[in-house]
Order: structure tokens, then sequence, then C-alpha cells
């Protein structure tokens, strides 16, 4: 792509990447809940779920269940931004978030549920005998002006599992009993990626759950992986720029069918399939984007890969050596020491052993202990490595292949 105006509009090619970082910045970054990928069941389950309460007054409780990264949020993100489009929805609906993580017990979080909903003026300085009767006085007070209906509430609770471990699990039991028994129309969300949840209940909470879940569990294979990683890149057909955003996604597809492409999406995809990992991988990759590269290429996206695997230990041994380095003036003089001090470490790190039956007399053997590091990271350092010791280097050789 050379520099160019283009002769339909007014971009320049500084203009086009600006564009580019931006709309690929937000659907990595998730500024914009899109539709996600692949969970349509899912999405309509849940949709019909949260409209009944929204629409018809219908209570309901359902929990999100999948592993971290799956798209839990998203889902529930992308079925609210819908529905707040509806008008019914968005005038009725009145919504409550909480996170087990801020919310640490049920005090604080009868709180939050106050301050969400602006009761805080009704419940004033007003002392409550239990948790109960508090909930029950704050949906009392969403009536409607005639008291025959309440508005309906959508209660979230992110990482639920976490409320599991309050004292009596009182804000589940009284949440679930009021979805349970109709009072108001109450709808409980419970998002976890703990698969048995439902173990941490007690009996009299399990009892009032409606045993709804939905389950997002990455379940697609390395083929639409590709496809996945082939169509967060591409641009969408809005794009200001008709005749850049072409080339972008051509450049996209034929690296889609490199061989190499492949082999770093595999190796992604073996270790973590999930989309936060890929939008990782992608994001580090884009910011190589600039006017003087305006494609992403392949080299980019290896670098990206090698900085999303590398380990925090191979890392904390780059930074000794250049310590050591610096500490000495000329290394070949010391090499003695240096190549002591790199055994040392790797000796700290627990990622070689002295072979057993060496004695001082002998040469010294090693032998790998730990490969949390695998041996590629191993060998990555070590060619990193200024000035490395031959020793170390024919040691490595011989011993990770
Ligand atoms: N099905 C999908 N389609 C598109 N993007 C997705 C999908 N699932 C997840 N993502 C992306 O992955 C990232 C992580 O998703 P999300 O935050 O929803 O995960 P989560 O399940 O809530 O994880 P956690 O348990 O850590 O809260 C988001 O940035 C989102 O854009
Ligand atoms: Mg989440």
């Amino acid at each position: 792509m050379s520099k160019r105006k283009s002769k339909e509009n007014s971009f320049s090619l500084g203009e086009c990447i600006a564009q580019v970082h931006m709309i690929l910045r937000a659907r990595f970054c998730h500024y914009i809940p899109g539709k996600p990928f692949g969970v349509e069941a899912q999405y309509k389950n849940l949709m019909d779920l949260i409209k009944q309460t929204a629409v018809h007054g219908e209570s309901n409780s359902v929990l999100i269940v999948g592993p971290r990264g799956a798209g839990k949020t998203m889902l529930l993100r992308s079925v609210l931004k819908e529905l707040m489009e509806m008008k019914q929805v968005k005038e009725n609906l009145l919504q409550v978030h909480l996170n087990g993580l801020l919310q640490t017990d049920d005090k604080i979080a009868l709180k939050e549920i106050t301050r969400q909903l602006q009761l805080e003026n009704v419940v004033g300085d007003k002392v409550f005998g239990s948790f109960a009767e508090n909930l029950a006085f704050l949906l009392e007070a969403l009536k409607k002006g005639n008291r025959s209906s309440s508005r309906p509430v959508l209660f979230i609770l992110d990482e639920f599992d976490l409320f599991a471990h309050h004292r009596n699990q009182t804000l589940l039991y009284n949440l679930l009993d009021v979805a349970q028994s109709a009072q108001t129309p109450v709808a409980v969300v419970g998002l976890t990626c703990r698969l048995d949840v439902l173990e941490l209940l007690e009996k009299r909470v399990k009892s009032r759950f409606s045993h709804r879940q939905i389950h997002l569990l990455n379940t697609f294979g390395f083929k639409e992986y590709v496809e996945i990683f082939q169509q967060q890149l591409t641009l969408p057909k809005e794009f200001p720029d008709g005749r850049f955003a072409q080339e972008w996604n051509q450049n996209i597809q034929s690296l889609c069918k490199d061989k190499a492409m492949e082999d770093i999406l595999q190796k992604h995809f073996n270790s973590s399939k999930d989309f936060r990992s890929l939008h990782m991988l992608l994001m580090l990759a884009l910011s190589q984007v600039a006017v003087s590269n305006p494609n992403i290429r392949l080299p980019d996206l290896l670098a990206a890969s090698r900085l999303c695997t590398m380990d925090s230990k191979a890392n904390v041994l780059h930074e000794f050596q250049k310590f050591i380095q610096r500490r000495t003036h000329s290394i070949h003089n010391f090499e003695k020491p240096v190549v002591l001090k790199a055994f040392e470490h790797l000796h700290q790190l627990e990622l070689i052993k002295p072979m057993d039956g060496t004695s001082t007399r002998t040469q010294k053997e090693y032998q790998l202990v730990k490969l949390l590091l695998d041996s590629s990271q191993i060998m990555d350092a070590l060619q990193k490595y200024p000035h490395c010791p031959t020793e170390v280097q024919l040691w490595a050789s011989s011993a990770l292949e």
C-alpha cells in the first residue's frame, strides 16, 4: 500500500491508519458490545428470559457459566444493549449490577442495591429488623403510582460463586426467594466460571433457584478459530475509505492462508483458545501498524505471539544477564564468573539441577528440572543473551534438543 490520497474521498493514509486503530481497538477492548460470535442459541435464550421479566413481568433466575474469557459478560452486555433499544424495556426495566469481588458481604451489597435503585432518600435513617425486610421495603418503594404493579428489576451478580460465601447466603436466599414467589418481577442473572457452582448453594437457596443454566464453553475447533481470527481483523463495509479497506481485507485473507501463520495460530490455539488471549495477540500485532507499516505482517504476528508466550522467569533471566553485563567491563576477561553466575541463576530459578554423581573434579553436568518453559523459550533467551558463553550455548544445544 503506497502513500496516497484516494480519489473518491479525501482520506490520507495516516487517517486510514488512525481509523483502523480506532475500529479494531474498540473491537478488541470491547468498548462497544458487538454481537458475540458463535453463541446464537445462548443469546436467544438469555434474551427471551430477560424479556419475559421486562415486558411480561415474570420472574426468572438463570446462571451463565463458562471459563474465564469465554464471553459471559459480553453476551449479557450485548443482550442488554439490544433490549434497551426497545422503548417498553427502556422505560420499564431497572438494573442492579453487583460483583462478588466488590460487594464482599451482604450489608455492602444491600447498600449498593439501594444506591443503584436511587432509593437512598426513601430509606433515610430507617432501621430494619432483617435483610429480608430491608429488601422488601426497597422493592415496595418501586411500585408504580397506582400501587398495582411494580417495576421489573434485573439483578446481575457477576462472580456469582463468591456470593455463596456470604454469611448464611442471605442475599442469594432473599433474591431467589423473591424471584420464586413472584411477589415482584425480578430476574436474577448470575455469572460464574465455576461449573460446580450449584454445589456451593445451601439447600434452601438451591431449591429456590430455577436451575436454568446457560453454558459458554468455547466448543469451536481450529478451523473456526482461524475464521474468528480473520473476522476479528476484517474491516467493516462502512470503513470510510473503501479501497483501503479492500486492500487491508485482502491482506488478512492471504495471511490466513499462509502456513507459517497457521502454525502461530495453532500454537496459540493449543495453549488457550479463548477470545481474550486472541485479542491480546491481535492487539500487540496491531500496535505495529503505522504509516510506515500500513499492514499487519507475518513478522508482527510472530513477535506478538512470542511476547504472549514469554515467560516471566525468562524475563528475569534477561534482566539478570543485562545486569551482569553492565557490571562487567569486558565480559571476556570474566568468562568464568559469568558462566558460573548464569548457571547459578538457572539453578536458582529451578530450571536446572546438577546431575547426581558429578564431583568438583569432573566437569559438572546439569539437567533440566522444571520445564515450565519450553525448550524454544530457553533457546530464545540464550540467543538474546549478548556474549553468551560458549559453554552455556553448547550445553543448551545438546540438552534441549
Ligand atoms: N463469542 C465471542 N465473540 C466475540 N468476542 C468474544 C466472544 N467471547 C468473548 N469475546 C471477547 O473476549 C473478551 C473477554 O470476554 P468477557 O469479558 O465477556 O469474558 P468473561 O467470560 O466475562 O470472562 P470473566 O470470567 O473473566 O469475567 C471480550 O473482550 C470479548 O470481546
Ligand atoms: Mg466477565
